[in-house]
């Protein structure tokens, strides 16, 4: 009963991005990188692996952030197929005490969804976490792991998969890299 009328609700009220991962309990309390520095953060980060979700079905994605006169940042999300399909968002820091907590929205129709990023070097990799709690029973989330070479290392990836480990999301929910190579 009680999961029906949730899933109707997900249904009835898309979450910032649709098809994410429906899980019990509300939202993971978690840590995001520290000093948490934007500019270091810009420029070109290709997906390795993330979560599976249906508004990215593309295979090698690369995303490109810059920084827009007015503060804010666009993303530019590119699948490397043959009629490479391109997306353009918009991410915010919404509190500037908190840089590493960003909002990302891809339409003026869409809502904006968290994007956090746990962890990053910012010249090898970065753990994105995005979650949105539903009526505080549940919550739907989307990970992704970046890099700034198509082919990190072993070790950077188990270091990256670990720290998802850490809000719930385990290293065989994530899309194998091999799957996302073209
Ligand atoms: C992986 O994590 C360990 C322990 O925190 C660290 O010593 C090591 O440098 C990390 N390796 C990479 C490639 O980031």
């Amino acid at each position: 009963m009680w999961w029906s009328l949730l899933f109707l609700l997900f249904l009835l009220v898309p979450p910032p991005v649709s098809a994410q991962t429906l899980r019990c309990g509300p939202c993971p309390v978690t840590g995001v990188q520290q000093g948490f520095d934007l500019q270091r953060y810009l420029g070109r980060w290709f997906e390795i692996t993330k979560l599976p979700a249906s508004f990215e079905s593309g295979k090698c994605i690369e995303a490109n952030y810059a920084l827009r006169k007015d503060g804010t940042i666009e993303v530019l999300n590119k699948q490397m197929e043959e009629r490479g399909r391109s997306i353009i968002g918009t991410a915010v820091v919404t509190d500037p005490k908190e840089p590493a907590k960003l909002g990302v929205s891809f339409s003026f129709l869409s809502p904006v969804g968290t994007y956090w990023v746990l962890y990053t070097d910012y010249t090898s990799v970065a753990v994105v976490y995005s979650c949105t709690d539903i009526l505080r029973v549940s919550h739907v989330d989307y990970a992704w792991i970046l890099a700034r070479s198509r082919f990190p290392s072993e070790e950077t990836m188990r270091n990256a998969t670990q720290i998802l480990e850490k809000v719930g999301v385990k290293e065989c929910e994530l899309i194998p890299q091999s799957k996302l190579d073209v």
